[in-house]
């Protein structure tokens, strides 16, 4: 049998499927808690959180008569939906007030997000608030012997462009209801955290690693630690991005070390374009907890990746046949696929020009996709 050394080079193009990540939006009025003026009965101010626009929060006839939400942190408020009741007086809702700020002891030094003047019985109207900033979404009714009735009250939050939106997760182990997924929920956890934040077991070196599944050029990472208990055990954790999954993605370039984040608190880590498909969290050491209430990943992308591969091939057929050829790239995309790799386009640069001994470097460069 003959036996030829050919030497060639391929272009491997990784063409990303999904071009944008999700603006989405979420109602995070369910995360917070609340409280009203005065209580009618028993119709208290989490009915107007429970999804059942037949149960209303109710206050006495007073003057000014409020609802607050406290949200537990800082958050650009899109747009508050509201319910009115439907079995009577729907009129009492004129002229209540959206305020959304910091200031939870003088409501009405909150800046106004809108005034409403009318809601039809049963209907939900919604308010655009171009996305003010504060804890606190407050319903007040300015004037005396009012009653402020909410059936239901929603609070939409966007985020832009979060690159963790929808992805798979994984963690090194799980406690109880912590799952991995919980990170990337939107939801901080800061009220329910066993139900919204992540958490491995006590153990070495636990990791929590977030699949783009695309590269994406990284410009920060928004970590929230929790706010129940234990913020010291986030200390020491570091993010790594990257495309290796060797040692389950923790051997990636480093972006940060997580020095401390206070309870309830939200840290924003640069990662100066970092490229890479993985985003990993990992705290290096013994008898470590990682618990993540939400990371949230920003960058551009997904990245156009084009890498020049010069291969040694030994072999009885001849390349100069076109059949061949693709037959080769045919069986070198299979192989890819089985090892996982399934979006990768490969093609011909160069034929058999010469015999290529030595191995060179491959140039790999990171492309936006225009689209
Ligand atoms: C609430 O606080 C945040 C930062 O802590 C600030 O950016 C925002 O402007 C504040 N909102 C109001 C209405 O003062």
């Amino acid at each position: 049998m003959k036996v030829f050394f050919r030497s060639l080079s391929l272009l491997l193009g990784v063409f990303p499927l999904q071009m944008k990540a999700d603006e989405k939006e979420v109602n995070v009025a369910g995360w917070g808690t609340v409280s009203q003026s005065t209580l009618f009965y028993d119709w208290h101010p989490q009915n107007a959180l429970d999804g059942i626009p037949s149960t209303c929060a109710h206050t006495q006839s007073q003057s000014n008569p409020w609802w607050k939400l406290d949200l537990l942190t800082v958050y650009s408020v899109n747009r508050v939906l509201i319910t009115n009741r439907l079995s009577c007086c729907s009129e009492r809702i004129n002229g209540a007030e959206i305020r959304v700020g910091n200031d939870s002891s003088n409501l009405f030094s909150n800046p106004i997000c809108a005034v409403i003047p009318v809601i039809p019985a049963g209907a939900s109207y919604s308010y655009s608030c171009n996305r003010m900033e504060g804890r606190y979404v407050i319903v007040v009714i300015p004037g005396s012997d009012r009653i402020l009735t909410l059936c239901e009250v929603e609070v939409y939050v966007v985020y832009p462009g979060n690159l963790a939106t929808g992805r798979s997760v994984t963690q090194s182990s799980t406690i109880s209801s912590w799952f991995a997924k919980q990170a990337i929920d939107f939801n901080l956890g800061f009220t329910r955290p066993e139900s919204a934040c992540s958490s491995t077991t006590s153990q070495t070196n636990p990791w929590w690693r977030l699949d783009l599944q695309q590269i994406y050029r990284v410009s920060r990472v928004v970590v929230t630690n929790r706010r129940d208990c234990c913020p010291e055990r986030i200390n020491g954790a570091e993010i790594r991005i990257g495309n290796s999954l060797e040692n389950n993605g923790n051997n990636n370039p480093i972006c940060a070390v997580i020095s401390s984040i206070p309870a309830g608190v939200s840290f924003t880590y640069a990662c100066d374009d970092m490229e890479g498909r993985f985003v990993n969290l990992i705290i290096p050491g013994d008898s470590r907890f990682l618990t993540l209430c939400e990371v949230e990943v920003y960058g551009e992308g997904p990245c156009l990746k084009q890498t020049f591969v010069k291969l040694k091939l030994k072999s009885s057929w001849s390349l100069s046949e076109a059949a061949v050829r693709v037959q080769l790239l045919t069986r070198l995309e299979s192989a890819l696929a089985g090892t996982g790799i399934s979006n990768v386009t490969l093609r011909w640069s160069q034929l058999h020009k010469q015999e290529v001994m030595r191995k060179e470097a491959a140039p790999a460069q990171c492309a936006l996709r225009k689209t």
